[in-house]
């Protein structure tokens, strides 16, 4: 047999819809909360941020959501994504298990994450927005929204974490390609950074604090609305067309997955593979293991509190039940800053809670180990968010191994890391520290929780 063992669809297997998973779940997720109330938000809320039609894909309980076909048009620049069968990957393995993946990486933006910047554009523009302020952490999502906005001609503010922006310049320069602005937050732009930067000027800037940024933009002008690149329940459910595909891909594989894997930042791309799956299981088919793998210096889903939070540091979303650290939480500067947030989607925290999936931690250094050693098997080199799939996958591989057992695993390779090589070259370097968080921080952060009142 080959080894490079590549499943292709023809673009007219593009799915036609986007699967929501709330539709087959046993109870739905706890509701989203106004913070001056603590009242379950309505689509008014929410209308100084996002479009209407973008408001009722979150809240919405269809099993279905049509994908409009001038979306589908964009997406036929890249998708369906390849999976690939890791044949060299598990040789180097010795191990019995069969390895796939499916590689995201080869979008414009080089991830997954056009697959949800585009749908937010293209709604953006039917609703007649102008502008969008987003924010960034590695910078796969500015550059992402970036390529969207010109698509489709909206403008687009990037606030980009100043650590990763550092860290990153290329990036910076691709979303300017793409004609965004990028700013390194926190920023003199807009008040809550100004008074971060007047507290600390060497602030590394966060997530949430990037959200907050973003966010201020959006709600003080008429002209601009706000995105996010993960979280949201539409966010997650454009990318539910990466597992879409798979199920079908494997169809052509004449095999199923028994484990998936995928790395977890704010839960997008891991929820686009695995609740098709999920689904496929709660509507009475076959079941799978699905783990999710996040970074040990920012382990929301292990180690953090199941509670309402807020999305961001200055306290300006509605509350939302999710795993988190805490709003207030800063995470060391590790290279995956994509996976540097406090929280995780309600709909990826809710089917932990319910017991559907299982998480794990790894600290940077060990999946930098396994995205090299993945990056010699199978040509790609991964980003660092995406090394923490590989590693999760590979250990998974060993464990068929010392059974003795055939398994099939499934991961979502969501991204390559060309833009990422100073990374890579710290890692080569042996620059790399595996930095734990303070626990000090965290148990601050956690004290500072809102309090909501149980339901009644
Ligand atoms: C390549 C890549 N993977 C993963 C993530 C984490 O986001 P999510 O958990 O929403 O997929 C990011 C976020 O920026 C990313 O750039």
């Amino acid at each position: 047999m080959s080894d490079t063992i590549k499943y292709t669809l023809d673009e007219a297997r593009i799915p036609k819809v986007w699967y929501n998973l709330v539709a087959d779940l046993p109870t739905p997720p706890p509701p989203v909360l106004h913070p001056g109330t603590m009242q379950p938000v309505g689509p008014e809320d929410l209308a100084p941020l996002f479009p209407i039609s973008l408001i009722m894909q979150e809240v919405t309980t269809d099993r279905e959501v049509e994908i409009p076909d001038p979306v589908r048009d964009v997406y036929r620049q890249w998708r369906p994504s390849p999976l690939y069968r890791a044949r060299r990957l598990e040789k180097a393995l010795q191990t019995p298990a069969r390895i796939y993946y499916k590689y995201e990486g080869v979008s414009p933006a080089g991830s997954h994450k056009p697959n949800t910047a585009v749908p937010q554009a293209f709604f953006n523009r039917e609703a007649g927005v102008k502008k969008i302020a987003t924010e960034t952490g590695a910078g796969q999502w500015g550059s992402s929204l970036a390529f969207a906005g010109a698509l489709f001609g909206i403008e687009v503010q990037v606030f980009m974490v100043r650590v990763s922006y550092n860290q990153k310049p290329y990036r910076r320069a691709l979303m300017e390609s793409y004609g965004a602005r990028c700013i390194a937050s926190p920023s003199m732009e807009t008040n809550f950074g100004r008074a971060l930067l007047a507290k600390s000027p060497d602030n590394n800037g966060s997530l949430g604090i990037a959200i907050s940024e973003a966010v201020e933009i959006a709600a003080t002008r008429d002209d601009t609305k706000y995105a996010l690149g993960s979280v949201l329940n539409h966010v997650l459910l454009h990318q539910t067309i990466v597992g879409q595909e798979a199920i079908e891909q494997l169809a052509l594989a004449d095999d199923y997955p028994d484990v998936i894997v995928g790395c977890t930042g704010g839960g997008s791309n891991f929820a686009g593979i695995a609740f098709p799956f999920l689904g496929v299981q709660l509507r009475g088919g076959r079941k799978v293991r699905v783990v999710a793998v996040e970074p040990a210096a920012c382990p929301s889903l292990t180690r953090g509190r199941y509670a309402y939070d807020f999305g961001d540091t200055a306290h300006m979303t509605p509350l939302t039940k999710m795993h988190t650290l805490g709003s207030t939480f800063m995470p060391p500067g590790f290279h995956a800053g994509g996976l540097r947030y406090h929280g995780m989607a309600p709909l990826v925290s809710h089917v932990k809670e319910l017991g559907l999936i299982e998480a794990r931690a790894y600290h940077q250094t060990q999946c930098f180990d396994a995205g090299v050693f993945f990056a010699r098997n199978e040509g790609i080199l991964p980003a660092p968010e995406a090394n923490h799939a590989v590693k999760g996958a590979i250990d998974e591989a060993l464990r068929c191994k010392e059974e003795g057992v055939s398994r099939a695993i499934l991961f979502n390779l969501c991204g390559h890391g060309h833009f990422d090589m100073q990374s890579y070259m710290d890692y080569f370097a042996g620059k790399l520290t595996d930095q734990n968080y303070d626990e000090n921080e965290l148990a601050m952060a956690l004290a500072g929780l809102p309090s909501v009142p149980e339901p009644a």
